[in-house]
Parts: structure tokens; C-alpha cells; sequence
């Protein structure tokens, strides 16, 4: 096996596929209330397009497939589709991400399709809180969905929260606390500068250490753990059964230097970094008949423009100046 390497030598082990851009929520900082403009339908991967690009990159040394949108459990067919990557031989995890709305009915077929984890997002414990983020009433769902999930085995579950100052910081202990009783790792992200909050919104910005220290001025000093091959720093309360990751996609230092993931969009392209707009059209050229070794070499020439870290590339200027980047296109 040849691995796929980056110039920065670092190994592509891990890949998002976000599977549709629609989603069933609006949150704020994601998505305008009206007027997105959908990618039509026929531009959309289709699940055997994924598969193609999947069954090349596996063999290569993908190990992990995480599943994104917009809101992955919106597409039709999806378990078989799980159930399809599951089957490549060689790899080790597949993973989902979604908002919980759908999750608590589909909870069994998933896991039966092959899935083995999920992270649901949830930024608030507070009803009301959640209609005004997501400009829906539905959080009661999302818990609903978190329970079936833990109940059918989509082990572990992870539930990610977008920090953001004068929000949700004062609810960081009760979400630290639902850790010490419940199997879950809740995951706080910092606010990234993507989509509706392109513009950087330094002032609602909590960075990982802040959140660590209002956790410790509750819970006391946290344990670190090891943490899994991604950009999580990993703690738990002592004794807790759960355990709490810190996403410093911003600040933490050392976080590109180990970034190990590519990310293919829903339009069908592939995104080196989150924070790049330097992709690489796969879907076309397959679309015109190109072969297996053509593509392979997309693949690696998108590989290739893996930045060393998003502070030196191009797009994360763009992303600051408000175009084009929407997390709902390429998967969080
Ligand atoms: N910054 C940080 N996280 C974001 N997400 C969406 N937009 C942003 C942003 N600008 C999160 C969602 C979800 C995950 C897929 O990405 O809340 O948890
Ligand atoms: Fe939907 Fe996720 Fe965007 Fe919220 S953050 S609108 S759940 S895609």
C-alpha cells in the first residue's frame, strides 16, 4: 500500500464526506433564516460517486469515515449507503454527524446498518436558548435522540458545543456536569470564522483554555487523557464517566500539525483544509469518464495542497472577508 502523504508529511488517515448541503435546523452562526440557495439536486454526489472515491482512498490508508452535511439523516437511502462504506474492506471507524432532530427513531437502523458512532451538536441545555440558535423548538428531540443513541450503542457518543461568549458560558459546568453521570464526551468548539459568523466575532469568542479553567473553577483540577488521533484535547472530571474534549480550532497551537483528515463537499470536491478554498473538482471529471487512475491522481494532487496550517493559507483570508466558505457546504 502506498499511503496517501501530504507535503507536510503527514499521513491522510481520516475522511469527511458531507452528503447534502440541506439542512432541518438554521443556526445563526451557519445559516441565514431564508433565501440559502441550495445546490441542486443533480449536482449533489450521489452515494455510488462517494463510494468510487472511498473504495480509492481506503486502500490508501483511510481508516476513519465520518459522515457530514448540512444534516446527513435529511438524505434518503443513507443506511445502506452506511452499510456500503462499512463493507470496504480495511477500514476501522465510520462516524456521523448530525443535529439530533431525526436521530432518536433511526437510532436502531443505523447502528444495524454498520455505523459506530455519532456526534450530535447541541449548544444549549436551555429550551428556550436552543429556539432562539437554531430558530426551532425542537430541543427536546435532540435529547430524545442523544438517550436512543447512547441506548443503541452508537458508542461513544459526542456532543459538540459551539462556544460563544454571552451565550452558552454560562452553561459550560452544566454541560461538564452531564459528563460525570452519562457515557458521553461533550466537545466545546470555539466559534470558528466560517459561513455567518465569517466576519470574526472576536468578542463572542471563549478560547479552549478559558473554558477549561470555568470547568475547574466548578469541578476542580480536570484529568487529561490521551486523546484519539484528532484535534480534541481530552480531560475528564475525576470519576466522571464521561469525558470532556476542547476544540481549539483557533488557538491551540499544534493543531494543523496534526491535522491527518481531507474532506470531500457535497458538490463533489476535495477540501484539503476547512479553512481552504484551494479545492479540487472530483466530481466532473468523473462524471466524464476519467478512470480510477486519473482520479487517483486528483486525489493526490488535492492531498498535495494540504496547507501546513490554516494561519498561512489563502482561504482562511477569504473566509475572513465573508465569501464563499458555508460549513453547511463542506461538513463541520
Ligand atoms: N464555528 C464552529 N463550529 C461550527 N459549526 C458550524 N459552524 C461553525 C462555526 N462557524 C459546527 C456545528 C456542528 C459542527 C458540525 O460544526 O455546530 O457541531
Ligand atoms: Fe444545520 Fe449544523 Fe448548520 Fe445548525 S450548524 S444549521 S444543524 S448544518
Amino acid at each position: 500500500m502506498k499511503p496517501l502523504v501530504d507535503l507536510h508529511q503527514r499521513r491522510i488517515k481520516y475522511m469527511r464526506i458531507s452528503i447534502t448541503d440541506r439542512c432541518n435546523l438554521r443556526c445563526r452562526y451557519c445559516m441565514p433564516s431564508t433565501g440559502v440557495e441550495w445546490v441542486p439536486h443533480e449536482q449533489i454526489m450521489s452515494y455510488e460517486e462517494h463510494l468510487r472515491i472511498l473504495r480509492i482512498c481506503v486502500p490508501r490508508g483511510v481508516e476513519k469515515v465520518r459522515v457530514t452535511g448540512g444534516e446527513p439523516l435529511l438524505r434518503k437511502d443513507l443506511p445502506e449507503f452506511l452499510a456500503s462504506i462499512r463493507a470496504i474492506p480495511g477500514l476501522k471507524d465510520l462516524s456521523l454527524t448530525t443535529n439530533g432532530i431525526m436521530l432518536a427513531p433511526m437510532a436502531p437502523l443505523l447502528k444495524s446498518s454498520g455505523l459506530v458512532r455519532v456526534n450530535v451538536s447541541l449548544d444549549t441545555l436551555d429550551r428556550e436558548k436552543f429556539a432562539y440558535i437554531t430558530r426551532s423548538d425542537a430541543m427536546d428531540r435532540v435529547v430524545e435522540g442523544i438517550e436512543s443513541a447512547l441506548e443503541n450503542g452508537l458508542s461513544p457518543v459526542k456532543i459538540n458545543a459551539v462556544a460563544i461568549r454571552g451565550f452558552n458560558d454560562d452553561e459550560i459546568p452544566a454541560f461538564a456536569e452531564m459528563t460525570i453521570s452519562k457515557p458521553v464526551e461533550v466537545r466545546f468548539i470555539e466559534l470558528m470564522p466560517l459561513g455567518c459568523v465569517s466576519r470574526y466575532p472576536e468578542q463572542e469568542k471563549i478560547t479552549a483554555p478559558e473554558i477549561k479553567e470555568a470547568i475547574e473553577q466548578v469541578y476542580g483540577p480536570l484529568e487529561p487523557l490521551q486523546g484519539g488521533l484528532g484535534p480534541a484535547l481530552i480531560y475528564r472530571i475525576p470519576g466522571a464517566l464521561g469525558r470532556i474534549g476542547l476544540i481549539g480550532a483557533m488557538s491551540e497551537h499544534g493543531f494543523c500539525g496534526k491535522c491527518n483528515r481531507i474532506r470531500i463537499t457535497a458538490k463533489g470536491a476535495l477540501r484539503p483544509c476547512l479553512f481552504s478554498e484551494n479545492e479540487i473538482d472530483l466530481v466532473g471529471p468523473m462524471r466524464q469518464g476519467i478512470t480510477d487512475e486519473e482520479l487517483e491522481g486528483l486525489i493526490e494532487e488535492g492531498v498535495r495542497k494540504k496547507p501546513s496550517n490554516h494561519g498561512s493559507c489563502a482561504g482562511q483570508q477569504i473566509a475572513h472577508e465573508g465569501q464563499g466558505t458555508m460549513m453547511f457546504d463542506i461538513g463541520g
